[in-house]
């Protein structure tokens, strides 16, 4: 049932705050002011090296996760694509923690990868939504998300789940290996409280985005630049423009843009910038900057702060709350999910059901 929206797509990204809130309190101990996870019968301080295999937006969260668990938990990461993981003889010596992060828990890929690990004595542990999928039944440790049923084929509010759940993995991981002090977890732990709160705050940027949807929706390429965490988003919202509205977008890391994307900068490819306020801002705008020298229409998402510096000669700004680098992605994931969703509209495509596209992909 779509209630009043148009499409499920709209409503599941509007559900959001609800469904991560809800995510979260599996994993939060609000009263302790600790991060949880559900009981396993592994010691999680012995693992070596992360492992991470997804699929399409499910792969962002793991590239998400790779600054996570390094930063927090100084533990190597390695993120995959299942449909490459499997075919290149990975090599699994040592303490693993292989986590395969998927909403339908039976993308073909991801479960042959997963079962690839186990088969190889990797210890696993799998971010699902669906409870009762082939993924979610055979992961040593599942980690649910409760984003309830997807329908859209564009994922939405799965993905911002598993980006709650990857985060309070994470600073399970730092606590286990003794990086996380009772502070810096207190302080996790109320900046993911925060976060349903944010998203919330980041679904009024409706309107702004609709208006400038409308440019969007003409132009025959997008490109996405983002800086640390915001480069996966930036993957992100470039997967979630082609996926709905079939308009040609690509996200780069923002450094990487002097080094070929910026030959395709002239003023009929819009750039749409996800960059917060913070240490990262100074370099991303720099390359933003590089793009408007080139004649680039840059869409600048940013906080207040951003947007005051850097926001004069960009045909939008659309101004997210200020908030904590690590709930960043899941606060930014909402602007970049209503700007596919609206230049979709414009274009008159089918939002919730994308041709070539199916919801599951059972095949390899
Ligand atoms: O069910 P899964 O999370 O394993 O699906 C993985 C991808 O097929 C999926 O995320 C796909 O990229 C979405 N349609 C993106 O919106």
């Amino acid at each position: 049932d779509k209630g009043n929206y148009r499409h499920f797509m709209l409503k599941e990204i509007h559900e959001q705050p609800v469904v991560v809130a809800q995510t979260l309190q599996s994993y939060l101990r609000p009263v302790e002011e600790q991060v949880a996870l559900p009981q396993m019968d592994f010691d999680l301080s012995t693992v070596e090296r992360v492992v991470i295999v997804a699929c399409g937006t499910a792969s962002y969260v793991g590239m998400v996760g790779k600054y996570w668990i390094e930063s927090l938990a100084r533990l190597p990461v390695e993120v995959d694509f299942a449909s490459e993981f499997r075919y290149r003889e990975p090599v699994l010596d040592g303490r693993i923690l292989g986590v395969v992060i998927s909403q339908s828990g039976e993308t073909a890929d991801t479960l042959a990868a997963l079962r690839h690990m186990k088969a190889n004595g990797v210890t696993t542990a799998g971010i699902i939504n669906v409870p009762t999928s082939s993924m979610a039944r055979e992961v040593d440790l599942l980690m649910p998300t409760h984003a309830g049923p997807e329908i859209g084929v564009a994922s939405t509010k799965a993905f911002t789940c598993q980006l709650a759940v990857m985060a309070a993995l994470a600073a399970n991981l730092a606590r286990a290996r003794g990086k996380l002090t009772p502070e810096a977890e207190r302080y996790i732990v109320h900046q993911l409280t925060e976060a349903p709160a944010a998203m919330n705050a980041a679904l009024a940027c409706d309107e702004a985005i609709a208006a400038v949807a409308k440019t969007i929706s003409t132009a025959r390429d997008v490109l996405y630049l983002g800086r640390g965490p915001e480069y996966p988003m930036a993957l992100e919202g470039a997967l979630k423009l082609k996926e709905i509205s079939y308009i040609h977008a690509e996200g780069y890391a923002s450094g990487e843009m002097k080094h070929g994307p910026i030959a395709l900068i002239d003023e009929n490819v819009p750039l749409i910038v996800l960059a917060p306020a913070g240490p990262l801002f100074d370099k991303t705008v720099s390359n933003m900057q590089e793009a408007q020298a080139r004649g680039a229409q840059v869409v600048l998402i940013s906080d207040a702060e951003g947007i005051a510096q850097a926001g004069d000669n960009c045909i939008a700004t659309i101004e997210m709350p200020k908030v904590a680098p690590l709930i960043a992605p899941l606060v930014y994931a909402v602007p970049i999910q209503l700007l596919a969703y609206h230049v979709a509209v414009a274009k008159g495509t089918d939002v919730d059901q994308p041709r070539n596209l199916a919801k599951s992909v059972t095949v390899e």
